[in-house]
């Protein structure tokens, strides 16, 4: 077997535990290693609490950085657990208003209803918009795995066509994305451009390869083009350099965005060198999923969670911003 079948392996195997309710039930349900998975995610969520988000926000503002929060969470099952969702986005904006910090809220639309039902997400989600709009806010939909995908463009077509402030996740690994893209012309909100980060079947997606790189090129030139501001949402320095070499980087409304912790050192050199950058940095308590995933997409971050269980010294990763 070769290196990159291992590491596609390894990945499959991450992304498969990070599906499993009885491991993710067993994580929660024992204090003792809860405790110290909590200190493995630390490397990429701020806190459990909406408070030490908005500080290391702070933080990296401070230092130049714009920045999206996550309130982190997906697939909730239960309405009362869909409105309280909804209810932390809601005091996250009032918060950010109150202390005029202007980052980005992104969420879920399956945190506040759309495992439910599509019109619980719609309502929740329009809800916040008016209250974002009013506050100067901007709020951005992250997207989940294929089998939701129309419901989330749906749902967003029908809320961005009446407020101009929400934007919307696309990933490149889907077969279906230049498509879904050239439908979302008329709408002119933000488009970030993912990978993608679920287990997809072959014949909808293509894995991580050099095909993937040339699509998601396209895809960012693509949505520029159609006049959409863009986030590039990647840790790929190929991907990276390449987009440094087409003029479009200095269009107007046109960003590098990174997950808070990962390639801190890279975030630092492209602001430096003058290009506006955004962490998207997360909170709450449903990080087992976050964390997952962060360790699939790159096996060496497996090592650094066992570093981190054992270690003793605190977790900051807001400092690693220069
Ligand atoms: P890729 O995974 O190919 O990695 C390329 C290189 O980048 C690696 O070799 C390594 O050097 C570095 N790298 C990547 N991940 C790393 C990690 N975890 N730790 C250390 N180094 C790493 N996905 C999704 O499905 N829906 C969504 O809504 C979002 N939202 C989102 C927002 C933002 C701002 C970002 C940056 C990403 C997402 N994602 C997402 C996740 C995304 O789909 C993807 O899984 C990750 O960004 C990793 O993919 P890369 O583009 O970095 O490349």
């Amino acid at each position: 077997m070769t290196t990159t079948n291992l590491e596609q392996q390894f990945a499959e195997a991450m992304k498969s535990i990070a599906r499993r309710h009885d491991l993710k039930s067993y994580v929660e349900k024992t204090p003792a290693i809860y405790r110290l998975l909590q200190r493995a995610a630390a490397k990429y969520v701020a806190g459990e609490k909406r408070e030490e988000g908005l500080e290391a926000g702070q933080r990296l503002m401070e230092k130049g950085y714009a920045v999206s929060l996550e309130y982190i969470g997906e697939n909730t099952a239960d309405v009362q657990a869909c409105e309280a969702a909804a209810l932390e986005l809601s005091r996250l904006i009032q918060s950010l208003e109150e202390r005029k910090l202007p980052a980005r809220v992104s969420f879920d639309l399956s945190h506040i209803g759309l495992s439910i039902d599509s019109k619980l997400a719609y309502k929740q989600l329009v809800t916040l918009a008016s209250q974002a709009q009013q506050a100067g806010i901007e709020l951005f939909i992250s997207m989940e795995e294929s089998g939701k995908t129309d419901s989330i463009l749906q749902i967003y077509e029908k809320a961005a066509a009446v407020h101009g402030n929400i934007g919307i996740t696309l990933q490149a690994q889907l077969n279906r994305t230049p498509q879904d893209l050239i439908g979302l012309q008329s709408i002119p909100g933000r488009v970030r451009i993912v990978k993608g980060a679920y287990q997809e079947p072959e014949q909808l997606s293509i894995p991580r390869s050099s095909a993937l790189n040339e699509r998601y090129l396209l895809l960012v030139e693509q949505a520029v083009r159609q006049g959409h501001r863009v986030s590039i949402a990647t840790h790929d320095e190929a991907v990276i350099k390449e987009i440094m070499l087409r003029e479009w980087l200095h269009e107007p409304g046109v960003e590098f965005e990174m997950l808070y912790g990962i390639r801190p050192d890279l975030s630092s050199q492209l602001k430096q060198a003058g290009y506006p950058v955004r962490i998207y940095l997360t909170y709450g308590h449903e990080w087992y999923l976050y964390l997952c995933h962060r360790i699939a997409e790159y096996p060496p971050n497996l090592f650094q969670a066992i570093l981190d269980i054992t270690g003793s010294g605190e977790i900051d990763s807001a400092k690693d911003y220069e």
